[in-house]
């Protein structure tokens, strides 16, 4: 069960849902390096090249792999089928087993390629990782009431609003309030 968990992946039409390898760093480096400023408050700037050296990348890798081993925490790259160009990221955070039985759903896509579909059409797949590959009955999202883009990603996912969560996430130094969104099984 370990390993199956380790290998876990996913293909939709246009997209392969996968954790990163070595192989990914050029890939990795390409896409934090060329990415616009910030488009809004929950966005990205480009990385520094010095974040970006395969050292950074080996550590970063580790951390992904102990964190699967651990069963608590799933990180993927969106890659474009076509040309195998990352274009984001898809988590399974936070799992909980026992009685809940839970993930938090967390999704970025580079604002270079915003405004295709890949947010849901990669969402659509760790839906599916979630109830099938990791036997998971409940999704969560924490969305800014503000985050529209988001909130669009998520009902579009078929998740239900559940409720305002008061200074649930520390962002930014500040404790802000959170839309909860839920899907189970
Ligand atoms: C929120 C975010 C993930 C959305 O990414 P995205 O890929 O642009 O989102 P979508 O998949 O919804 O695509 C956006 C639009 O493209 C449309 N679209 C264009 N081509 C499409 C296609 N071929 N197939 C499907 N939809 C397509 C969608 O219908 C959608 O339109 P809508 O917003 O009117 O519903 C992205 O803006 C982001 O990473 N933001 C910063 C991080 C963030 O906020 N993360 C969420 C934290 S809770």
């Amino acid at each position: 069960m370990k390993s199956l968990k380790l290998q876990i992946f996913r293909v939709t039409p246009r997209l392969i849902i996968r954790p990163l390898v070595l192989e990914d760093h050029e890939n990795w480096r390409q896409a934090y390096s060329s990415l616009r400023p910030a488009l809004n408050e929950w966005d990205e700037s480009p990385w520094d090249d010095k974040e970006l050296t395969l050292q950074k990348f080996k550590q970063l890798l580790k951390m992904q792999r102990d964190r699967r081993i651990k069963d608590s925490y799933y990180e993927f790259g969106i890659f474009r089928k076509d040309d195998g160009v990352l274009v984001g990221s898809v988590n399974l955070m936070d799992v909980s087993r026992g009685i809940f039985q839970n993930a938090y759903l967390g999704y970025r896509v580079f604002n270079n390629f915003w405004g295709q579909g890949y947010a849901q059409e990669a969402c659509k797949a760790a839906k599916t990782i979630a109830f099938k590959d990791l036997k998971l009955h409940r999704l969560e999202a924490a969305i800014s009431p503000e985050n529209k883009k988001s909130i669009q990603v998520a009902k579009a996912l078929g998740f239900h609003k559940e409720g305002l969560s008061r200074k649930r996430l520390l962002v930014n130094r500040k404790w802000r309030d959170m839309l909860i969104y839920a899907l189970t099984k």
